[in-house]
C-alpha cells in the first residue's frame, strides 16, 4: 500500500522534472533573490528580491528581462501565427511628492532600449518610432500620468500599447467584482500590491487584461479585452522584460513576482512566499504619521502625565516631616505610609475615639501585622518639638505590664502620630457609665474593678520610682485606662508625661490634666509632683468602685464632686453605701472599705496628707494598717472646712481657667 504510494510519489516528480526540463515555454518567479533576471539602467534587484525598476533620483530608464528569448511561433518565415500565452506579475508602485511616471510590461524583438525615452515613454517607445509597425513592440501599460498628447484617459489607467505609446485601448485600473458584476477602482500608486494578467489566446486573437489586488482570485471578467492579431506584432523569437523610467520624484516601481506560460495559463505565483515590499514609502508612511504616531504620542503625553499626577500625589500623601536631629530616634520613627495603610487612610471606620489633642485610629501594620492605636494630634508650632520626640522616644523605653506601650512616632505638615500597641478591649471609662441606655452595658464585677486598682496602683508606682527617672504621668484618669484582652488595666497617654531626673526640682510652667482630677495644689504652685499623680488616683478609685464620673454634670446636685460626697457618707458612717449599685451588693466589703479609704487618703487637698505610690501598694497587698484618712488630721479637715465656708473650694478651684473646657494645654507648647 505505502510502497505504491511511494510509487506514485516518485512518478509525480520525475513528471514534474520533465516539465520543468521542457519548460522554456514556462517560468515562475516567487521574488527575484538569486534568480536568472537581467536588469540595465537605473534598476535593481533589492536584498530581499524585489525588482526595483526606478532607483535613483535623475530621470534614467530601468529595464529587467528574462534573459532569453521564447519562442513564440513556429515557423521562421512570420507565416504561422503567435502561439497562446499567459503572463501573470505582481507589483507595487510607490509615488512621493509627485506622481511616478508609470510602468510598462512588453513582448520585444530585442533587449535594445537604448534610443527608448524615459518618464512618459516607460523607456520602451520613443518620439522618433512612435507607431512604426517595424518595432515589434507589445506592451501594457500601467500609467498614472494623465497625458493629453499621447492620448490618456485618466491618471490610472491601464492599456494595450502595440508598438505604440498611444494605447489601442485602455480603462481605469480596477475589476469586476465576482459576486456583484460592480466595478472596483484601484489606485495604482496606492502603495500596495496589485497581480495583473494577460492571456492572449491565438484562435480569436483575444487578449485579456486583468488586474486585482493581491491575494484576490483573478476576476473572471478581465479589465480590457481587446482583439488584436498579434502575428504581425510578436516576431518569433522575443524578449520578455519590464520597464520603467526614474523620474526626480524619487517613486518606486516594484515586481514581486512574475510567472509565463506559452499555450496555456500562467503558473499560478505563491503569494505568502513573495518578498515583502520595504515599510517606508509615503503610504505607509502616512499611516504611521497620521494615525499611529499622534495616538502614540497622545498616549505617551498622556502616560508622561498620569505618572509625574501619581507620583506627585504620592508624594504629598506620604509626605513626612523629618529633620536631623531625629535621625537618633530613627528606630523609633513610624514611616507615615506605613500608618496610612495601617489605618486604610485613616477612615472613620477605624476610628477608636476622639480626645482632647485628637483622634485614635486603630490600625494593622502592613508587614509585621501587628495591631496599633494611632494617636493623631494636630501642632502647628515646631518649638519644643525636639524635646518633646526626645521624650517620646525616652518614654517608649518605659515597659511594664500595667502600661499601655509606646511603640513610636511620625511627623508630618502640622501633625504629629504617637503609636501604641492597641487595647482590644478599650478604654475603661466605657465600663463604668452607662452611655447608651438602649445597649447592654458590659459591667465589670467587684474582683475585677480591684485588680484594675491595683494594677493601675503598680503601673504608677514604675513611673514615680521603679525607673531610671521620674515620670509623672500627669493625666491619670477613667478614659486613660485601657483593658488588654485578658482585661488587664493598663495606663496609657503617655505623651502628657513630664520627665525629669531624680533630685532636680522639678518645676513647671503650666497645668497638664483633666479637670476633677487636678490637685488643689496645681492652681496655686503650679508645681507638679508625683503626689498630684497621687490625687489623681485617689478620684480614679473613687470613680472604680462607686461607678461615677469625678464631676456630676447635674448642676443641681448638693454636692457635684464624688469625692464630697463620698466623704460625706465617710462622716455619717455609711461610706459604704457609695459602692456602685450596678454591683447589686456582690462585693467584698473589706476590700471595698479599704479602696473607699485610699480614695479618700489620696485625693487629699493637702498634699502632705497623701500616702506615695509605694505605700498605696502597700495598703492594697495589706502589708501595713492603713491609716485614718480623718482622725489623725481632723485640724487639716477642720480647717478645710472653714475655707469652704469662706466661698474657697479647693476641689472647684483645683484647675486654672484657661483649662476650664475639656482638654488640658498640651505639653508641646512648654517653654513660653
Ligand atoms: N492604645 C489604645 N488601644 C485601644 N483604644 C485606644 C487606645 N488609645 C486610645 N484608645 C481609645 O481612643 C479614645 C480616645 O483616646 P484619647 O487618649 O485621645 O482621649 P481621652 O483619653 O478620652 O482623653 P485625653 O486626650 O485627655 O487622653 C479612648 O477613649 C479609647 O477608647
Ligand atoms: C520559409 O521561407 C523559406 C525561404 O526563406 C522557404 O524555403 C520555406 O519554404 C518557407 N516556409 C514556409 C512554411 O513558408
Ligand atoms: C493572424 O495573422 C496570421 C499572419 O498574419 C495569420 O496567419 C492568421 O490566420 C491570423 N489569425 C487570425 C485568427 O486571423
Ligand atoms: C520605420 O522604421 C524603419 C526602421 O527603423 C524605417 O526604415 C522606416 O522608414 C520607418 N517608417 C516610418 C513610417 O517612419
Ligand atoms: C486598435 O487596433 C485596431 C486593429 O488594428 C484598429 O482598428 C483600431 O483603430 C485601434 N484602436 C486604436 C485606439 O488605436
Ligand atoms: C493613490 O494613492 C496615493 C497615495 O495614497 C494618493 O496620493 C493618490 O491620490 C491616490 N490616487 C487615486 C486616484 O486615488
Ligand atoms: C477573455 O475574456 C472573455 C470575456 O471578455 C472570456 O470569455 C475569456 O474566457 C477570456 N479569456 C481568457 C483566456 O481568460
Ligand atoms: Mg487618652
Amino acid at each position: 500500500m505505502s510502497v505504491l504510494l511511494l510509487n506514485l510519489l516518485f512518478v509525480t516528480i520525475v513528471l514534474n522534472l520533465a516539465a520543468m526540463a521542457a519548460g522554456e515555454d514556462e517560468f515562475v518567479f516567487t521574488g527575484f533573490k538569486g534568480a536568472n533576471i537581467m536588469v540595465d539602467g537605473v534598476a535593481t534587484v533589492t536584498g530581499n528580491g524585489l525588482v526595483d525598476l526606478s532607483v535613483g533620483q535623475e530621470t534614467l530608464k530601468g529595464h529587467a528581462f528574462y534573459p532569453s528569448p521564447l519562442r513564440f511561433r513556429e515557423s521562421p518565415n512570420g507565416t504561422a501565427s503567435v502561439k497562446s500565452f499567459s503572463v501573470s506579475f505582481v507589483f507595487a508602485i510607490y509615488p512621493n511628492y509627485r506622481p511616478s511616471q508609470g510602468m510598462a510590461f512588453f513582448i520585444a524583438k530585442s533587449m535594445d532600449f537604448s534610443s527608448a525615452l524615459p518618464t512618459q515613454w516607460f523607456g520602451v517607445f520613443n518620439s522618433a518610432n512612435e507607431g512604426n509597425s517595424s518595432n515589434h513592440i507589445f506592451a501594457v501599460e500601467l500609467d498614472t500620468v494623465n497625458n493629453r498628447d499621447l492620448k490618456d484617459i485618466d491618471a490610472n489607467h491601464v492599456g494595450i500599447n502595440i508598438n505604440s505609446i498611444v494605447s489601442n485601448k485602455s480603462n481605469t485600473a480596477g475589476f469586476y467584482d465576482d459576486k456583484t458584476g460592480f466595478f472596483n477602482t484601484l489606485n495604482l500608486t496606492g502603495g500596495e500590491g496589485l497581480q495583473l494578467w494577460i492571456d492572449y489566446e491565438r484562435e480569436l486573437t483575444r487578449i485579456n487584461v486583468t488586474v486585482s489586488p493581491v491575494g484576490m482570485t483573478k476576476p473572471s471578467r478581465p479589465l480590457i479585452s481587446d482583439i488584436y492579431n498579434l502575428s504581425t506584432v510578436i516576431t518569433e523569437d522575443a524578449y520578455l522584460g519590464f520597464g520603467s523610467s526614474a523620474g526626480r520624484d524619487d517613486s518606486r516601481h516594484y515586481i514581486l513576482g512574475w510567472s509565463f506560460g506559452m499555450n496555456g495559463p500562467a503558473p499560478a505565483i505563491d503569494i505568502r512566499k513573495l518578498p515583502r515590499l520595504p515599510r517606508f514609502g509615503p503610504k505607509p508612511r502616512s499611516k504611521v504619521l497620521e494615525i499611529v504616531l499622534p495616538l502614540a504620542t497622545a498616549a505617551f503625553v498622556l502616560t508622561v502625565g498620569i505618572t509625574i499626577f501619581l507620583l506627585v500625589r504620592r508624594h504629598q500623601r506620604y509626605a513626612e516631616l523629618r529633620e536631623d536631629w531625629e535621625v537618633e530616634f530613627g528606630p523609633h520613627r513610624f514611616p507615615y505610609k506605613d500608618l496610612y495603610y495601617a489605618t486604610q487612610g485613616f477612615k472613620n471606620k477605624n476610628l477608636l475615639g476622639v480626645g482632647g489633642f485628637g483622634r485614635v485610629y486603630k490600625g494593622v501594620l502592613p508587614k509585621s501585622k501587628l495591631e496599633i492605636a494611632v494617636k493623631r494630634v494636630s501642632h502647628e508650632s515646631k518649638q519644643g518639638m525636639k524635646e518633646f520626640i526626645a521624650e517620646v522616644v525616652s518614654i517608649g523605653r518605659l515597659q511594664h505590664r500595667n502600661l499601655v506601650q509606646l511603640l513610636g512616632y511620625c511627623r508630618r505638615r502640622g501633625q504629629l502620630f504617637l503609636v501604641y500597641e492597641y487595647m482590644p478591649n478599650g478604654s475603661l471609662d466605657k465600663y463604668l457609665y452607662h452611655q447608651d441606655h438602649n445597649k447592654p452595658q458590659p459591667n465589670l464585677n467587684w474582683a475585677q474593678r480591684f485588680k484594675i486598682i491595683r494594677g493601675i496602683a503598680a503601673g504608677l508606682l514604675y513611673l514615680h520610682e521603679e525607673w531610671e527617672k521620674i515620670v509623672i504621668h500627669r493625666d491619670v484618669k477613667a478614659s486613660n485606662v485601657l483593658l488588654d484582652a485578658e482585661m488587664n488595666a493598663r495606663l496609657g497617654d503617655f505623651g502628657l508625661a513630664r520627665l525629669y531626673d531624680h533630685g532636680v526640682d522639678p518645676q513647671s510652667t503650666h497645668v497638664v490634666g483633666t479637670i476633677g482630677y487636678l490637685a488643689p495644689e496645681l492652681a496655686c504652685t503650679g508645681k507638679v509632683t508625683p503626689l498630684t499623680d497621687v490625687f489623681a488616683f485617689g478620684i480614679f478609685i473613687l470613680e472604680v468602685v462607686c461607678g461615677q464620673r469625678p464631676i456630676k454634670q447635674d448642676t443641681r446636685e448638693e454636692h457635684p464632686m464624688l469625692v464630697d460626697r463620698v466623704l460625706e457618707h465617710w462622716h455619717n458612717g455609711s461610706v459604704i453605701d457609695t459602692v456602685d449599685t450596678k454591683l447589686h451588693g456582690d462585693y467584698d466589703v473589706n476590700e471595698a472599705y479599704l479602696a473607699l479609704k485610699l480614695g479618700l487618703l489620696c485625693s487629699h487637698p493637702f498634699m502632705d496628707a497623701r500616702p506615695t505610690m509605694r505605700q498605696v501598694m502597700q495598703y492594697l497587698d495589706g502589708d501595713r494598717t492603713t491609716p485614718e484618712p480623718l482622725s489623725p488630721m481632723d485640724t487639716n479637715f477642720e480647717m478645710l472646712a472653714a475655707m469652704q465656708n469662706e466661698g474657697f473650694d479647693p476641689y472647684i478651684m483645683s484647675y486654672p481657667s484657661s483649662t476650664a473646657s475639656h482638654g488640658p494645654a498640651f505639653i508641646v507648647s512648654s517653654g513660653r
